[in-house]
């Protein structure tokens, strides 16, 4: 990384009232927002200015609106405020007093990043916090490193990845909470005196309950499509903290990053500590523009093969749980292959030969073949895909096993445990946690799949599940003194484990899974290429799920899919028609049996799955614009795909409760080119079109105005394609 000093970041003219010299300012810009630091030699930097671009930092400080907050506030001599880092020294001074040593700036791959390293004034103790930003999207990346060289280890008590003060106004915030089954539920709030916490300690599954992402909606009640908002995410799969301190001093503070309860860090002389990044964003087009921000990232950025479309699969869990056999198998990936379908996956209940998996009480971590269910192994599977011509896929959830099952039997020492106490299982009552802070657990995780590949070149997609929390706190590996790691070193052993997954084989396609959505989060994310949104596949609950994770997660990484009806976790009745307009607007799939399929739900299957195809790449790369919000409560549902070149739209709009007169609203477009024509032509047609499919219409008109026309009675929906005239 290239060291230039301090000064000389940005040339600025000296400024009047200014006590600060202007060429100690570090103006970090993406096309549509600024970011203003201070870092004087010898000083704490500051936090001056996030917001909408600025080509000089004169008009934030002549302006009056510059913050002049410490950018890493520590644990020291202003003990009354919330910190991101507090370090007690090996003698006991538990105080910190950081001051700017340099400033750097290294380039590549069209990216900068921006360091400002600091040391304490009287300790040789380091912290340095890092600034990314891309030429090709929104988005800040920030995280931090600390180490020392004293004598003997330090302890730190606090590291926040980030640190942001916003200036308070009418702020809202919109954060993610949720539970199994009912992941992602949009929540908004006006920001109020006291702290608000998002939170995760569930060590595993740290997006069932909030995810670690929020927006600031800055001018009052949260818009999609209007307003300036401020959104980030915090790019870590463990426990995380985001606590949003709000004083009367007119300031919303925001601290994002690891939760360091039960989690203190004993930092050796030399080693380096760093923190997850947080990913930052700013846009004046509402919570959707920060949508669009953080999607474009993230496909470009943190998602594995983020720009590459989709595969529609069959996932077998729904169709025949545990009761997976070869000619069952062959069955549906013949089915599969017949409605039009890419990849079949075959989900639990394949494996275990000593206690054949049949229910969620045995087996994982025996990842070999039931010979009783599949005779012909995983061979005859492959073998079947490759007749019907589909793509096969495999579960797994190797970073667990079962008492009942041969791994335990041979290494008990390897599951997360506490001496003296009794264990406290989890699914079926016998399952627990591998210790993944231990190297010989990595190696066995690895060789999973490692073997799986190996043995099997031809599984093309793996599901890697996770079904528990990390519940009996502690570890046979680390030492008494690094108990506390524990939360932090999983974490460590199983980014590890992805990453040589990853190197190895970079073309191998990944979900996420974890009891559906408890691991959607941009800390895996750049290992896996999706993430399967919930276990709750009902269509009408979806609707409010998949609103809720669009906000930070793009379609193309959204695993939804159509089940059968009655859906199997509500017990509702929706049209099939429903089932497909939802599970369209993101990654396509089936989670059913084919076979119990009437022939003219086939049909219809076998036809929208040819559609989707033909849209797929609007939905999984074009940008999001969301339109009448589900949470809103008036009974309907919107939103629309928009492809960069505005050429080409998808719009979904459903209906989710009827009476009779209630109010229809004219569905008002979005993102298209004002200046360009368009033809409207609707998709998925049940019954009679809307009138206006095959009209064409000024892109203007359709945003100013929009088209009025009913979406039918409860449960209905519909699919417009709406495509530019060359
Ligand atoms: C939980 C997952 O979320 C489901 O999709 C399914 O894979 C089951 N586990 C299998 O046990």
């Amino acid at each position: 990384m290239k060291k230039i000093s301090v000064l000389g970041c940005i040339a600025a003219t000296v400024l009047s009232g200014n006590m600060l010299r202007a060429e100690n300012h570090i103006l970090l810009s993406t096309k549509n927002s600024s970011l203003l630091l201070t870092a004087e030699k010898g000083q704490a930097p500051l936090f001056q200015y996030f917001g909408a671009r600025v080509d000089s930092p004169d008009d934030i400080f002549n302006s009056g609106v510059a913050l002049r907050d410490p950018a890493y506030p520590q644990f020291g001599s202003q003990c009354y405020r919330e910190v991101a880092v507090q370090a007690t020294h090996a003698d006991g001074n538990m105080s910190l007093e950081l001051a700017v040593e340099s400033v750097s700036r290294d380039r590549r791959d069209g990216a900068e990043t921006t360091a400002i390293a600091m040391k304490d004034k009287h300790y040789p103790f380091f912290v340095t916090l890092f600034y990314k930003t891309y030429d090709d999207c929104e988005v800040i990346e920030t995280w931090t490193e600390i180490s020392h060289t004293e004598k003997k280890p330090v302890t730190l008590y606090r590291f926040a990845s980030a640190y942001m003060p916003v200036r308070r106004s009418d702020t809202w915030l919109s954060h993610f909470h949720g539970m199994w089954g009912a992941e992602c539920y949009l929540h908004e709030e006006p920001l109020t005196d006291g702290m608000k916490v998002i939170k995760n300690k569930d060590g595993v599954r740290n997006t069932q309950r909030d995810n670690p992402s929020f927006m600031l909606s800055l001018d009052g009640c949260p818009q999609e499509l209007s307003g300036r908002v401020i959104g980030g995410a915090l790019a870590w799969a463990g426990n995380y903290r985001i606590a949003l301190d709000n004083d009367n001093t007119h300031t919303t503070r925001v601290f994002a990053g690891i939760n360091e309860e039960q989690s203190q860090y004993i930092l050796k002389p030399k080693e380096v500590f760093t923190t997850p990044v947080f990913a930052f964003t700013f846009s004046e087009e509402g919570k959707s523009g920060v949508s669009r921000n953080i999607h474009r990232w993230a496909r470009l950025h943190r998602l594995n093969h983020g720009t590459e479309l989709r595969d529609v699969l069959l996932n077998s869990w729904e169709g025949v749980y545990f009761k997976v056999n070869q000619e069952g198998m062959d069955q549906m990936m013949a089915d599969l292959a017949d409605l039009g379908g890419e990849l079949f996956v075959m989900d639990d209940g394949w494996f275990g030969d000593k206690y054949p998996r049949n229910n969620g009480e045995t087996s994982l971590g025996d990842w070999v073949v039931c010979r009783e269910k599949l005779p012909q192994g995983i061979e005859g599977l492959t073998a079947s895909a490759k007749k019907h011509g589909v793509k096969f896929g495999i579960w797994i959830e190797p970073e667990m096993t079962n008492i009942r099952s041969e791994l335990y039997e041979k290494h008990p020492d390897w599951v997360i445990q506490q001496p003296y106490r009794e264990k406290r299982m989890g699914r079926g009552g016998t399952q627990l946690v591998l210790d993944l802070s231990n190297p010989d657990v990595q190696e066995f995780v690895f060789g999973v799949v490692n073997r799986l590949m190996t043995e099997h070149p031809d599984i093309a997609y793996i599901k890697w599940d996770d079904n528990m929390t990390l519940y009996n706190y502690g570890s046979t590996y680390l030492p008494a003194n690094r108990q506390s790691h524990l939360y932090i070193d999983y974490q460590r052993g199983m980014e590890k484990v992805l990453r040589r997954i990853h190197e190895k084989y970079p073309d191998l396609v990944m979900q996420s899974c974890a009891s559906g959505g408890g691991r959607v989060n941009y800390g895996v994310l750049p290992y896996y290429d999706e993430f399967w949104t919930s276990d709750n596949t009902d269509a009408l609950q979806r609707i409010y799920m998949q609103w809720g994770v669009s906000n930070f997660y793009p379609a193309v990484a959204m695993g939804s899919h159509v089940s059968a009806s009655p859906n199997h976790q509500t017990g509702r009745h929706v049209p099939l028609k429903l089932r497909f307009d939802v599970a369209m607007s993101g990654r396509l799939g089936l989670e059913l049996q084919p076979a119990k399929m009437t022939d003219e739900e086939k049909e219809f299957a076998r036809k929208a799955i040819a559609t989707y195809k033909e849209i797929r790449p609007v939905v999984q790369q074009g940008d999001l614009y969301r339109l009448i919000s589900p949470f809103d409560k008036t009974g309907h549902a919107a939103l629309m795909y928009v492809s960069p070149d505005k050429g080409r739209a998808v719009w979904f709009g459903y209906k989710l409760e009827h009476f009779r007169n209630m109010p229809f609203p004219t569905f008002r477009m979005a993102g298209l080119n004002p200046d360009k024509r368009y033809t409207v032509t609707e998709l998925n047609v049940e019954g009679k079109p809307i009138p206006q499919s095959g009209m064409t219409f000024c892109g203007a008109f359709l945003m100013e105005n929009g088209l009025e026309f009913s979406l039918g009675n409860e449960y209905a929906s519909r699919v417009l394609e709406i495509k530019a005239i060359d």
